[in-house]
Parts: C-alpha cells; structure tokens; sequence
C-alpha cells in the first residue's frame, strides 16, 4: 500500500482531503475529523505516511482479510539507530500466512483463554488493591499512573512470572519500543540522538532481561508464559528462540502501552457520556461490553498498514496501496448509548491476540 514508496500512486492522490495523523486534536476528535473526510468520499490522503487510507468498514474489512493481496510484511518504520535489530517486531505483526499460521498457532498453546482466565481472580485482586489506594487518598486521582499503569503492568508481569517491581521498567521499555515515529519525527538534531540513544539503551536492557529469563525456564520451568512459549511445540515444530522472545516484547508492549492507552481513552469516553457511566456504575455485568464499546468509539489502534502486492481496485481506486484508518463501523455509528450493545471482535486469522486478556 502507499507506504510502499516505490509504487505509483493512484491519479489524484495529492488532490484528496487529508488525514495528518500528527494533528494534536486527533486523539480527542479523531471520530469527527474521520466523520468529516468520511462525508467527503471513502478514501483520503493519510500524512505524514504519505499513503492512501480507506475510511469505511467494507474496503477495510475486505483489504485484512485478503491476505494474499494486501500483506503486512513490510518495513512498516524506519529503525532506530543503534537498535536495528532489537527494535524489529516482525514476528506476527509482520508476517502473511503461511508464516503467521504456523506462529500464531504455537502462540496460541501458551497463550489459551483458559490460562488467562485462570489470571482473573489474580487480576481482581490487583484492581481491588489498586481501588483501595485510590480511595484511601481521598475524592481525587491521577487516574493514568494510579489506575492505567500500574494495572496492565502488573497483570503482565504476572503472566511473564517476573517480579511486579518491573512494573515501571515494562512501561518504559513499552514507551521505548512505540517511540520510534516519535523520535524520527524531533526536529532539533541533538534531541533527536539523545531520544535515540534513550531507546537504544532501553531496547538492548529489554532484549537481555528476556534472553536472561528464557535461559532461566529452560534450565528451569515455570507455570508462566516465558515458559509455556519456549515449550509451546506442534507437530515437531518449535518457536525459534527469536519468535519467542518478539512475541514476549509483544505482549509486554500491547500490555503495557495500549492496554494503558485503552483504559485511559475508556474513562475519558465515560467522562464525557455521564448517562453511561451511571449506567455502568449499576449495572457492573455491563463492563466487558463498555470497554469493548469504547475500543471501537476511541481505541488506541487508529490505522493498520497493508502492502498491496497486486494492482487492485477498491472503492473505485484502481491499483490502490494504501492505509487503513479507523473505518466506520459496519454495526452503525459509534453511539454514546452503545454501552449495552455487544458487537464482538471480529475473530479474523489474525485478531488481536490480547483480546481474551
Ligand atoms: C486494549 C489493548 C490492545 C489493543 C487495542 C490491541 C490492538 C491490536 C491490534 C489492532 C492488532 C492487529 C494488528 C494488525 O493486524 O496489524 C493486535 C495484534 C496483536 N496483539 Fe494486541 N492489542 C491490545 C492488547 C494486547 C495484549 C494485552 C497483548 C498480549 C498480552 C496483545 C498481543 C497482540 C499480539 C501477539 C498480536 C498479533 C496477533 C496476530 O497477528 O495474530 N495485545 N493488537
């Protein structure tokens, strides 16, 4: 897709209206700015990537589920100097069938709903004990580093079975690894090499901490999913220590910045619909429906990449390459009463495999 710069892009590219996912409003108006480009065809030009975006559900869904078309296994940033390789995550993100099957399948033995639901009890426990400092610090709190923090690194550190004191060290590695477009975008150069050595630095402590607990649960196995992973075997076949150790700097990412993100973004959307938070606060078997709710209203995942392979037409763009971003919702119109509706994910190959957590 158009963030392929060697292909050509379609006519009348740089006449559509623009996404500039730089803009600072973005995040608190993404649904109107994507509403507004949405009114005025079903494609735009998405910037700084240089790419095409398709905005309604049919093209998305069509485009992620023909993957032999549209592939993701392409470069989807530039690296971070000094930290090439410990800050490619290609392993499932970017990888098309066959490859992904095979992974994603031996993920998925360590990886089950069973063993995530056995952390549930463990998880209510941590939101309890989170709660309870809330509430002992009077009427008010800092929401982001009281609650969305400290909660999906601490879960995390529980399925990695690594100490909770790494709680803060997972946020920042976590910060490190999505801070790349961040860093390349800092426009004074001395602040943009520290900014790479910072993540530099963060990366390679990340990659030894792993390679380090790898060592361990092969001399020693656990019940966590360091363990389960490196033992997660079908047909003879093996994740390669590699695949494992970007699956764990995976999940340590998604658990620990998008999870926050989530939560975060969660609350604000509350915040903003009142009738749905007194809705919520009574009737709490309402909880696994707002968040998922929330996700489609104002998640932290605003566009997925594809490569088009093919030439190919989509929404009247011929050989188009483009950009998925947020895409209207095939189920309607995000709705501030939507909080009781349930619109499950999408159970596509490659649905996000942290949705059972
Ligand atoms: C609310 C928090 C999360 C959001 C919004 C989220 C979002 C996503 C999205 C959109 C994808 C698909 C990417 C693509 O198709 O290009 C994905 C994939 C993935 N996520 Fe998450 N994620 C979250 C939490 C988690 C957690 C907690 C974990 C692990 C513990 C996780 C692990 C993964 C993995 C391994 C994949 C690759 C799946 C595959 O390609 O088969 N995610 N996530």
């Amino acid at each position: 897709m158009a963030t392929s710069v060697n292909h050509a892009v379609p006519a009348g590219f740089d006449e559509l209206p623009v996404l500039d996912l730089r803009d600072p409003n973005f995040t608190n108006e993404g649904n109107r700015i994507l509403a507004e480009l949405r009114a005025k065809g079903a494609v735009c030009r998405v910037e700084p990537v240089g790419a095409l975006g398709f905005l309604r559900w049919a093209e998305c869904d069509g485009i992620l589920r023909d993957f032999r078309t549209f592939s993701v296994e392409f470069e989807h940033s530039m690296p971070v100097p000094g930290a090439e390789e410990e800050t490619k995550i290609d392993t499932l993100l970017r990888e098309d069938p066959p490859k992904h099957t095979r992974v994603r399948a031996l993920m998925q033995q360590a990886f089950t709903p069973d063993r995530v639901s056995a952390m549930e009890s463990h998880t209510r426990d941590i939101t309890r004990t989170l709660i309870d400092g809330i509430m002992a610090g009077g009427s008010e709190c800092d929401f982001l580093y009281q609650f969305a923090l400290p909660l999906p690194s601490t879960v995390m550190s529980g399925l990695l079975g690594v100490d909770s004191s790494m709680m803060e060290t997972f946020a920042r590695w976590a910060n490190a690894m999505m801070g790349a477009n961040t860093a390349h975008a800092i426009q004074d150069e001395a602040a943009r090499q520290q900014r790479y050595q910072e993540i530099a630095r963060d990366a390679k402590d990340m990659e030894a901490f792993l390679k380090e607990r790898i060592d361990e649960r092969r001399k020693s196995p656990q019940q966590d999913l360091i363990t389960y992973l490196i033992h997660a075997a079908e047909a003879g076949d093996r994740l390669t220590d590699r695949e494992a150790l970007t699956l764990m700097k995976l999940c340590i990412i998604a658990g620990n910045d998008l999870t926050t993100q989530a939560l975060a973004l969660t609350l604000d959307c509350l915040l903003e619909h009142p009738d749905q938070m007194r809705l919520l606060a009574n009737d709490l078997s309402a909880a696994a429906n707002a968040f998922e709710e929330s996700l489609r209203f104002n998640g932290p995942v605003v566009t997925l990449r594809r490569k088009a392979l093919r030439d190919t037409e989509k929404a009247g763009v011929k050989g188009a390459r483009g950009l998925h971003s947020r895409p209207d919702r095939q189920f309607g119109q995000p709705r501030r009463n939507g909080l009781r509706e349930s619109r499950r994910f999408q159970h596509s190959p490659r649905h996000p495999a942290g949705s059972e957590l």
